[in-house]
């Protein structure tokens, strides 16, 4: 099969890597892909805002599934125009997609199906805050109703902190919601849609602070790792049931029926899981941390959502855990800088190992920087020690100039023990 992914970061070449290893994908190609995309798949420029462009891409290659990665290309409602030209394609349509680019949406949306999630209140003006505030407890979470890439929250330690958020988060349009703060221990947890039936893949722990001990500005996320334990048998069968499996319904029920991955955002509270936010496609670096570990043809897992045969498909993943660090680039996240030279990526790997590139680009002699998060150095093994042994390992014998890590991913599990 000639498969298109669309994308071009670490989850994309995560996906690509997974995708090539299935038997029935004969020709891959990635749109705009990367340095280390190219590798395995042929790369096609293209501008992912733009769904005209998207379809010129499609129109030249010509494939026979597409594959979409980023919210950006399901936002501008990518889907919905493969869908009308008959191309297959993975992933929601742009209304099944507000979960996701609309936060105001998405929280009435919980409300009306009865998902736990954080009270709130949808503002559109700093007079609305105001007059809101008194009904929340400090801190309080200021968040863009749309899509922001991870800028798009502010914690509020004061009213008057809160105003000033609104009002920067209210001035680069649309409205915000104010939601009350929740503590707990967040989780990411994957789930496969058909638009009838969720099924559990896996849940993974983001890191999306800059820097050790969760300090620092917040990015895009830093490492991520996924074991067998973060989700016990009860908590997976929790979140099926009472987060994803009552998403699907209540879509299918609103007649906007939700195909593709949904990422639920959790924060695993004393009074029990509450959603943070839904995603409506893999999450990055967390994807890279779940596929090396998918034992399932990741194939079978496109075709079974796109099919509305999920139901009959049982996730395998290999036991145990998996690490992945991220190395960024000088001034991420506040000014990313490219076009540092990359050494030590031709180094030999350890088993399961994977260096995934995320920002970088080829020139005639190099593999340079071209992005905020460059690298993700990914492993699995039988525990999460041995599986960030193998990730820090490797990452120790990458070098280019400013390049930043955190070195304490998976700290959460370690300590617990
Ligand atoms: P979101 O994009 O909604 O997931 O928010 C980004 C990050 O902000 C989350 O991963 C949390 O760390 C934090 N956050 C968002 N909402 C809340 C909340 N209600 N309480 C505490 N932290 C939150
Ligand atoms: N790692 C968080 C995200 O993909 O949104």
């Amino acid at each position: 099969m000639r498969v298109l992914v669309i994308g071009g970061g670490g989850r994309e070449h995560a996906l690509c890597w997974a995708l090539q290893k299935s038997a029935r994908v004969s020709e891959l190609f990635c749109a705009p892909g990367n340095a280390g995309i190219a590798t395995i798949a042929t790369c096609v420029p293209v501008e992912q805002t733009s769904v005209l462009d998207m379809l010129r891409v499609v129109h030249q290659v010509a494939p026979e599934l597409v594959v979409i990665g980023p919210e950006v290309p399901l936002g501008v409602g990518i889907v919905d125009a493969l869908n009308g030209e008959g191309v297959r394609v993975f992933g929601p349509t742009q209304a099944a997609a507000r979960l996701e680019s609309s936060k105001s949406f998405a929280k009435s949306f919980m409300q009306r199906h009865g998902i736990a999630t954080a009270q709130y209140q949808v503002c559109s003006s700093v007079e609305e805050v105001a007059a809101a505030l008194p009904a929340f407890a400090m801190p309080v979470v200021v968040k863009a109703d749309g899509l922001a890439a991870g800028k798009g929250v502010v914690i509020a330690e004061t009213g008057a902190e809160a105003e000033q958020a609104a009002a920067e988060l209210l001035a680069l349009g649309g409205t915000l919601v104010l939601e009350k703060f929740l503590e707990g221990e967040e989780l990411s947890f994957f789930a496969l849609c058909d638009g009838n039936t969720a099924v559990p893949i896996a849940a993974a722990q983001d890191h999306k602070r800059l820097l050790d001990g969760d300090r620092g500005p917040n990015t895009g996320g830093m490492g991520a790792y996924s074991t067998d334990e973060l989700l016990p048998n009860s908590l997976r069968q929790a979140l099926l049931r009472e987060v994803a499996q009552r998403a699907v319904d209540g879509m299918r029920e609103e007649g906007t029926p939700f195909r593709g991955i949904l990422f639920c955002g959790m924060m695993l509270t004393a009074r029990g899981p509450m959603v943070l936010e839904f995603n409506t496609r893999w999450g990055d670096p967390e994807t890279e941390a779940i596929l090396v570990r998918m034992e399932t043809d990741l194939l079978d897992l496109v075709e079974a959502s796109i099919n509305g045969t999920a139901g009959d498909l049982a996730v395998r993943m290999r036991p145990g855990a998996s690490a992945c660090v991220i190395a960024a680039s000088a001034g991420y996240p506040a000014a990313p800088r490219k076009g540092d030279v990359i050494s030590g990526l031709e180094q030999p790997l350890p088993e399961a190992t994977v260096i995934f590139h995320a920002g970088t680009a080829a020139t005639p002699t190099d593999v340079v920087t071209a992005g905020g998060r460059v690298l993700a150095v990914t492993a699995a093994a039988a525990t999460l020690d041995d599986a960030l042994f193998r990730a820090y390992q490797v990452l120790d014998r990458v070098h280019f100039e400013g390049m930043q890590f955190r070195r304490d991913i998976g700290f959460r599990a370690l300590t617990k023990r």
